[in-house]
């Protein structure tokens, strides 16, 4: 099937859903009445919705979840979480309680740099330009102090500029790569400004300078656009704790048998790169999950976090794990360009009542909640990994899932939950319990089922 269209964007909204309905839809009808009743009543904090992105024709939903009891830096917290994946929002507010008893987290931001890059391309001679780099720096930065003004007055703006010959490995490719401190804003939006400028002055620059031949004068700017690779805008999230205090762990673990399991499964994790990948997903379970209710960009976080985790040439852990003289210390380092102004952390209704519960914390605050919370989602994965499994935690919530696909009642629930403790849950097995259930009409279940 192929169906076409020009001037979709031009359409009403429910123009559009009509379109979409009556063209993939066998039953358009119905996915009529079904996607616009997810509208939101409010039509004006509809248009805020519809705003922030192209051919909307509905909302799709996720929950909005809260971990309490993180302590951080001494202070709690209830943490903001949006995610679809069952046991995650429980797994952060488990080691959250796991820590709270045990000192809490601790974290520090290390380093708040952002990156931005204008690629270009000259045949003009290297060390003409290197020789007045430090004349054309100080241009650069004039003709952006326009674009500047503000975040100087913040306590940001550039932060110095760098000019790097890439000629050997493609010829004619030069760059300019710039560090930015951008306060309590992401701020990708003021970055590319600066960016353009530079670009468009490094173009005059060249063009009107006489060091430079006629056969110099032209740049030819590639791009020019942020980096979200920040390894210089980095967070540290940490707990430790005496191997004792630990405590005893299910399946009769005692502490120091728990701590050195769990410091073995992060060893392997920095080892081997399908481990680690999985590991670090577990940590990105947790960071996603506050980078999206607070309204920043998860895609950014997750790149640079990947890029990271593969700084030396080697794709690794996030995390780190050690044992010294009896201590054990779990921590975790990442890059996190986030911000908590600007951006849709003020447009987005419940980004915005995110930032409230959490105090409206300033960027260096959301990086340590966002860190600490990556931090603790990764404790819970480990520990379930290396002691009971992670099935048993994650299949008591897929039966929950299954038995709400197939619609079981309250009763249904309670006598499939007590069934399960000791059977195999697939959905098969769920759906013939099910079945035996709703059909030994007049048998001790199905009283309990008709109260
Ligand atoms: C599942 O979403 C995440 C885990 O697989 C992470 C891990 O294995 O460490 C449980």
């Amino acid at each position: 099937m192929s169906k076409s269209i020009s001037g979709f964007s031009k359409l009403s909204k429910r123009g559009k859903l009509r379109w979409i309905v009556e063209n993939f839809f066998k039953d358009p009808e119905n996915v009529m009445r079904e996607l616009t009743s997810y509208w939101l009543l409010n039509e004006e904090q509809q248009k805020v919705l519809d705003g922030f992105s192209e051919n909307t024709i509905s909302n799709f939903y996720l929950p909005f979840g809260v971990a309490p009891n993180f302590v951080i830096n001494d202070k709690t917290y209830a943490v903001p979480m949006v995610i679809e994946e069952s046991s995650v929002v429980a797994a952060a507010s488990a080691a959250a309680k796991f820590w709270m008893t045990r000192g809490g987290f601790k974290a520090k931001v290390i380093s708040t740099k952002k990156v931005g890059q204008v690629h270009f391309c000259w045949t003009g001679d290297f060390k003409k330009l290197e020789s007045v780099f430090e004349i054309l720096k100080a241009r650069l930065i004039s003709d952006a102090a326009e674009i500047t003004k503000n975040m100087e007055a913040r306590g940001g703006g550039i932060l110095d500029i760098q000019l790097i010959n890439y000629t050997e490995v493609e010829p004619n490719y030069y760059q300019l790569k710039a560090n930015f401190e951008t306060c309590d804003s992401m701020g990708a939006n003021f970055i590319n400004s600066v960016l353009e400028s530079f670009g468009k002055s490094l173009q005059s620059f060249v063009a009107t300078n006489d060091l430079f031949t006629d056969e110099e004068k032209d740049v030819s700017i590639i791009m020019a656009i942020l980096s979200n690779y920040t390894p210089e805008c980095i967070v540290r999230a940490w707990v430790e704790c005496p191997i004792e205090d630990l405590g005893n762990f299910s399946n009769g673990i005692d502490a120091n048998t728990f701590a050195k399991k769990f410091y073995t499964a992060v060893r392997i994790a920095h080892i081997d790169q399908y481990r680690a990948t999985t590991h670090n997903k577990g940590i990105f379970n947790g960071i996603d999950a506050v980078v999206l209710a607070t309204g920043n960009d998860f895609r950014a976080i997750e790149s640079c976090g990947h890029t990271y985790a593969a700084r030396d040439g080697n794709y690794r852990s996030l995390s780190h794990c050690r044992i010294d003289n009896g201590v054990f210390k779990f921590w975790l380092d990442i890059p996190l360009a986030v911000g908590t102004v600007g951006g849709l952390t003020k447009l987005h209704p419940i980004a915005r009542r995110s930032l409230e519960l959490l105090g409206s914390p300033n960027a260096e605050e959301l990086m340590m909640i966002i860190a600490t919370t990556g931090l603790a989602q990764n404790f819970a994965a480990l520990r379930s990994l290396v002691t009971t499994g992670i099935q048993k935690g994650h299949m008591k919530m897929h039966l929950i899932n299954i038995l709400n696909h197939m619609e079981a009642t309250t009763k249904e629930k309670e006598l499939a939950e007590v069934h399960f403790e000791k059977e195999v849950i697939s959905f098969n097995a769920v759906r013939a319990f099910l079945d035996s259930l709703r059909t030994k009409k007049g048998s001790g279940a199905t009283r309990l089922l008709n109260r």
